[in-house]
This record gives structure tokens, C-alpha cells and sequence, in this order.
């Protein structure tokens, strides 16, 4: 669990920079989720204060834009494509494997916060499939047990 007054210095100094500008709700959030890695809620009631905006108004607009995160992002995020190619190779099998051992359905984020899963629809890697892509690397050909090591590895140590 982070502890949100931590980022009150970054969300400060972005709302003392921008919250002159005009329409700056959107360059202060994307500052915010720049910076802290996400909008803590303690940055909200500051951002209201400071662009005199009530909360339900700040809250609309994070919730509106799915780019914005409101919890810490986790530590690996891994997509596995589940396009056509990668589906005649087996990626349905893959993703049952991935919804037993991390107890999420198709995207979601672990509760320890180690792996954020979510679904992709082709990698490029069609000749490759099935495919999926963890932290920004390709991996392909993957295999049930290829796929219980990459996933065991984020999980037991933080690195992949
Ligand atoms: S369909 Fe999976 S990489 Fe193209």
C-alpha cells in the first residue's frame, strides 16, 4: 500500500506550474500520473481547490479518460495477444493457464501488485504465435511451461 501524501510535493509543484493555463485539468493530470506513476486520491481535492472545481468534476474526468490509473501501476504488465493467429496456437489454452495461477480474469492486476494482465490483439508476431509481450518484450512460440517461468519469475522476485 503507497502512501499518497508522499507525492504532495510533485502535485504541488505541477498545479502551481499549470493551473493558470488554460484547460489545464488534462496536462495537470497527465503531470501527475507522469511523476507519481498514477492520480493518488490525494491529489483530487488539491486539483479541485486549485482549478475551483468540485471533486465530482476532477472524478469525472479521470474516470472518463482510460489512460488515467488511480492505483499504483504494477511492477510487470504482460499483454498475451489473443488475435486469430495466436488462437489457433493455443493462446485460449494460455490464457485459462494465466487466469488459475494469478486468480484474474482476462486483464487485472494481481493482488500483491506484481503482474498487470491484459489482453492484446496481435503483436506482430503472427508467424511467432502464440505470442505475448511482457514489459515492453516480445515473446514468442510460447509455451504452457515458457509461460509458467515468466510469469513464476515476475512473481517470486520482481524481475523478469
Ligand atoms: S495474432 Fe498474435 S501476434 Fe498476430
Amino acid at each position: 500500500m503507497s502512501d499518497d501524501t508522499l507525492h504532495l510535493p510533485l502535485i504541488h509543484s505541477v498545479l502551481e506550474r499549470e493551473k493558470d493555463t488554460p484547460g489545464a485539468l488534462l496536462p495537470i493530470l497527465h503531470a501527475i500520473q507522469d511523476g507519481c506513476g498514477y492520480i493518488p486520491d490525494t491529489a483530487i481535492p488539491e486539483i479541485a481547490h486549485a482549478l475551483n472545481l468540485s471533486l465530482a468534476e476532477v472524478h469525472g474526468v479521470i474516470s472518463f479518460y482510460h489512460d488515467f490509473r488511480t492505483t499504483p501501476p504494477a511492477r510487470h504488465t504482460l499483454r498475451l495477444c489473443r488475435a486469430e493467429s495466436c488462437q489457433s496456437r493455443g493462446a485460449e489454452h494460455l490464457a485459462a493457464q494465466l487466469r488459475e495461477q494469478l486468480l484474474l480474469d482476462d486483464h487485472g492486476t494481481t493482488a500483491d501488485g506484481s503482474i498487470n494482465l491484459r489482453p492484446v490483439y496481435c503483436l506482430g508476431a503472427c508467424a511467432c504465435s502464440p505470442a505475448l509481450e511482457l514489459d515492453g518484450e516480445l515473446h514468442a512460440r510460447i509455451t504452457p511451461e515458457r509461460l509458467r517461468q515468466l510469469v513464476s519469475g515476475c512473481l517470486e522476485d520482481g524481475a523478469c
